[in-house]
């Protein structure tokens, strides 16, 4: 036998040599839920460590990122009041738009991105302004710009639409050239699905649809050309950060997406994929700390550049500990 691999496995020293894909707090994106009112610190009983924070209480939670050297949170907003329209996400003095002020003006460092949408803004939970019974995609683009120049103007650094509204990449580009904003970047969740990982989320965000389900704009879990298609339409509308939603079951999108653009690839390790190792771990079935590193580690193989998670504290613990 002249091959043998186990050669380069025999021990610590050579097996770091020759890793190929690694971990880095580099990488990792932090969800926030910042909800409006006072006194907020309420746990999420399917998203064991995830809290909902308002902002008198947020403090340590973002103490705790900056401290962990984690790069970016993720903010998505729960507003006291909800209509038709999701008027709320473009009131200036909304929560979104006062968390990006509290943030940038206490963490200047801390990079803020924020979740674009309606869901948790409708009373009827869709991405959108509902039409004959459906998400009625220009008018709600319309809504959409409205939205993203009120982030801009609080401060956002990124902002990231979720809706899957078509031609939504143009709009916000053109929405936020026409006011300024030509360096703000837009990373767009460019293929995500309407999958089950995402109920954890919507108890978090209380962002659930009343009525119906979100596949007439989410993609169908079968379709891998499809999603190409629909990168490809954000890298023309020029989003600087190519998305993909959820991760772990989608491992092959991430591979297409790399190899098929010259742009970041992000993914997004979504609240179901988070509660399943929370919850095995905690029966004893599986060692919940190593999923978890061997979960993150095969997005990266995958071709993940950044990495959304809820587990981001956490790994950069463990990675920290390790240098
Ligand atoms: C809303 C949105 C969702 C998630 C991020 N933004 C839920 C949905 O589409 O219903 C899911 C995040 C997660 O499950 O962790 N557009
Ligand atoms: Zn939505």
């Amino acid at each position: 036998m002249y091959n043998r691999t186990r050669r380069l496995r025999a021990s610590q020293g050579i097996r770091r040599l020759v890793q190929e894909t690694k971990l880095s707090v580099d990488d990792l994106i932090y969800p926030l839920f910042i909800e409006e009112g006072t006194q907020i610190e309420t746990e999420i009983p399917s998203m064991p460590g995830i809290k909902r924070y308002s902002l008198d209480t947020i403090s340590k939670e973002l103490d705790e990122v900056v401290e962990l050297n984690i790069p970016a949170v993720l903010l998505f907003g729960i507003p006291s009041k909800k209509d038709d329209e999701g008027t709320e996400t473009w009131n200036d003095q909304g929560i979104m738009q006062q968390a990006i002020r509290f943030i940038k003006k206490n963490y200047p460092d801390l990079y803020v991105i924020t979740d674009v949408c309606f869901c948790e803004y409708t009373s009827h939970g869709h991405c959108g302004i509902i039409h004959d019974n459906d998400v009625d995609n220009d008018a709600t683009l319309m809504n959409i710009a409205k939205q993203v120049v009120s982030h801009a103007k609080a401060g956002v650094d990124m902002v990231a639409p979720s809706g899957m509204m078509d031609g939504t990449i143009q709009v916000i580009r053109e929405a936020l050239d026409n006011t300024g904003f030509v360096n703000l970047p837009v990373m767009a969740y460019s293929v995500k699905y309407a999958s089950a990982f995402y109920g954890p989320f919507r108890d978090a965000a209380d962002s659930a649809p009343t009525f119906g389900d979100r596949r007439t704009y989410q993609m169908d879990p079968a379709n891998r050309d499809e999603g190409m298609r629909e990168a490809t339409f954000d890298d023309q509308e020029g989003a600087d950060i190519l998305m993909v939603k959820p991760a772990l079951s989608y491992l092959d999108i991430i591979r297409d997406l790399k190899n098929g653009f010259d742009r970041p690839i992000a993914c997004y390790n979504v609240s179901g994929e988070y509660a399943m190792i929370k919850a095995a771990a905690e029966k004893g079935w599986i060692d919940g700390e190593r999923v978890m590193m061997e979960s993150l580690l095969s997005m990266k193989r995958a071709g993940a550049d950044i990495i959304i998670t809820y587990f981001a504290k956490e790994v950069a613990r463990i990675l920290s500990n390790n240098t």
